[in-house]
C-alpha cells in the first residue's frame, strides 16, 4: 500500500500531484503543430457543422466538468449545450434529435446511470461520444466514439486528476468545433492552444503552494457549514469545490450561483461562516465582489480564489488565493487546485479516511 502511494500519505495527494502529468498526457497527443487534432473523433468537418445541440450527461464530478463545458462550448463554439445528471436524464423521456451529439463523461466508464443514459441515446440512433478514463470500460466500448482521458488509474474515491483530464478533453473539443465553424481567428486559436500548453506548469506551481493552504485549512476543521459562490464558469468551479469538501470532510457545504444568494442562502450566514468566492471571470468581477461584500457584512469570513492581478478583491475578502493567468475559458483547471488541496487538508485535519470516505464508492455500478 505504502509503495503504491509513492511516498505520499494518501492516494488523493499522490493523484493531485499527478495532475500536471495527466493534463499534459491528455493534451499533448491532440496538439499537432499548433492545431487541435482529435483523430478518435472520426467526424468530418461537415458532420461537426451539422451538430445543432450538445448534451452532456454524467454524474458527480464528471457532471461538473459538463457544467463548465456548457459555458465554454456556448461562448466559444456557439453550440447550445444542455447538461444533465444521468439519473434524471434517463427517466424523463428526453426529446432527442438526430442533429444532437450526446457526450457521456465518466472516469470509470461503468457508472450505472451514465451507461443507461448512453444506451437510451443509442436506441434512438443519436450519436454518442464517451469521454472516459478506464480503457475498455462499458461506456468506452458502447459509445459510438470515445476520447480517452489519460489519467491512469485513480484510486482515491474523490476524483482529482481524472476531473482535470476531463476538462482538457472538453476544452479541446470546444476549440475543434469552434475552429471548424470558422469562429476562431488564427491568432485566437494560437493563444488558446498556448494557454492550454501552459496549464501543467501552472498547476505545478499551485501545488507547490500547499503549505499555505494547509495552514488555512486547519482553521476550518470544526466548521459546520461552508458556502461556495461564483458566477458563470466560477459557479461550475464552486459546485466541484463544494462537492470535494463535503465528500471527504463531512462538512456540510453548498455551492450557489452568487446572484442567487439573496434568494435564500444568505439567511444561513453567521458570524465566522466560511464563504469561498471563486472569482476568475473578469466580466463578472464587480458582480461577485458585491456578493462578497454582502456576505462579509453579515459576518462571513470570505476566502477568494481569483486571478493574479485582481487585487481589487482584497477589499471584500479576508484571505485571497491567486491563480496564474490563463484564458477565461480554462480557469477551472487552475482554480480547482487550491480547492482540492483545501478539502484534502480539512479532511486530514479532522482525521477522516481521506481516500475512502464513508458511504461512498469510487464507481457506482448499481442504481
Ligand atoms: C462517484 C465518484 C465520483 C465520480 C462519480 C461519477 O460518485 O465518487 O468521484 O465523479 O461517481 O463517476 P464516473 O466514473 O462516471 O466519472
Amino acid at each position: 500500500d505504502a509503495a503504491e502511494k509513492g511516498g505520499y500519505e494518501h492516494f488523493m495527494l499522490k493523484e493531485m500531484n499527478e495532475e500536471p502529468k495527466t493534463v499534459r498526457d491528455t493534451l499533448n497527443p491532440r496538439i499537432v503543430e499548433n492545431d487541435v487534432v482529435i483523430e478518435e473523433l472520426g467526424m468530418s468537418d461537415e458532420e461537426i457543422r451539422e451538430i445543432k445541440q450538445i448534451r452532456i450527461v454524467a454524474c458527480g464530478s464528471a457532471y461538473h466538468t459538463g457544467v463548465t463545458a456548457s459555458y465554454v462550448f456556448e461562448e466559444m463554439a456557439r453550440i447550445p449545450v444542455a447538461v444533465e445528471v444521468a439519473s434524471e436524464f434517463r427517466y424523463r423521456n428526453p426529446i432527442l434529435n438526430p442533429t444532437d451529439l450526446v457526450i457521456i463523461v465518466s472516469q470509470s466508464g461503468e457508472t450505472a446511470d451514465s451507461l443507461a443514459a448512453l444506451r437510451l441515446c443509442k436506441e434512438q440512433g443519436i450519436q454518442t461520444l464517451g469521454i472516459v478514463n478506464v480503457v475498455g470500460s462499458s461506456i468506452a466500448r458502447e459509445a459510438d466514439r470515445v476520447m480517452y482521458t489519460w489519467a491512469g488509474p485513480e484510486i482515491s474515491v474523490a476524483t482529482t486528476k481524472a476531473y482535470s483530464a476531463q476538462l482538457i478533453a472538453l476544452y479541446l473539443l470546444s476549440i475543434k468545433f469552434a475552429d471548424v465553424k470558422g469562429l476562431l481567428a488564427k491568432e485566437e486559436k494560437k493563444e488558446l492552444i498556448n494557454d492550454l500548453k501552459k496549464l501543467p506548469d501552472q498547476i505545478e506551481l499551485l501545488l507547490h503552494n500547499k503549505e499555505n493552504i494547509q495552514k488555512f485549512a486547519t482553521r476550518y476543521i470544526a466548521a459546520k457549514d461552508v458556502f461556495f459562490i461564483g458566477r458563470g464558469i466560477d459557479y461550475a468551479i464552486s459546485l466541484e469545490g463544494s462537492l470535494k469538501l463535503k465528500e471527504i470532510s463531512y462538512i456540510h457545504s453548498e455551492a450557489y450561483a452568487a446572484g442567487e444568494l439573496k434568494h435564500g442562502t444568505i439567511s444561513l450566514i453567521e458570524e465566522g461562516t466560511l464563504v469561498a468566492a471563486v472569482i476568475t471571470q473578469q466580466h463578472l468581477y464587480q458582480k461577485t465582489i458585491s456578493n462578497m461584500v454582502e456576505v462579509k457584512s453579515r459576518g462571513a469570513f470570505v476566502l477568494a480564489v481569483t486571478n493574479e492581478g485582481n487585487t481589487e478583491v482584497e477589499k471584500a475578502a479576508d484571505y485571497v488565493i491567486y491563480v496564474p493567468e490563463t484564458s477565461h475559458y480554462f480557469t477551472n483547471s487552475l482554480a480547482i487546485i487550491p480547492l482540492q488541496l483545501f478539502s484534502y487538508y480539512v479532511s486530514v485535519g479532522k482525521g477522516c479516511d481521506v481516500d475512502k470516505p464513508r458511504n461512498l464508492a469510487k464507481s457506482v455500478t448499481v442504481e
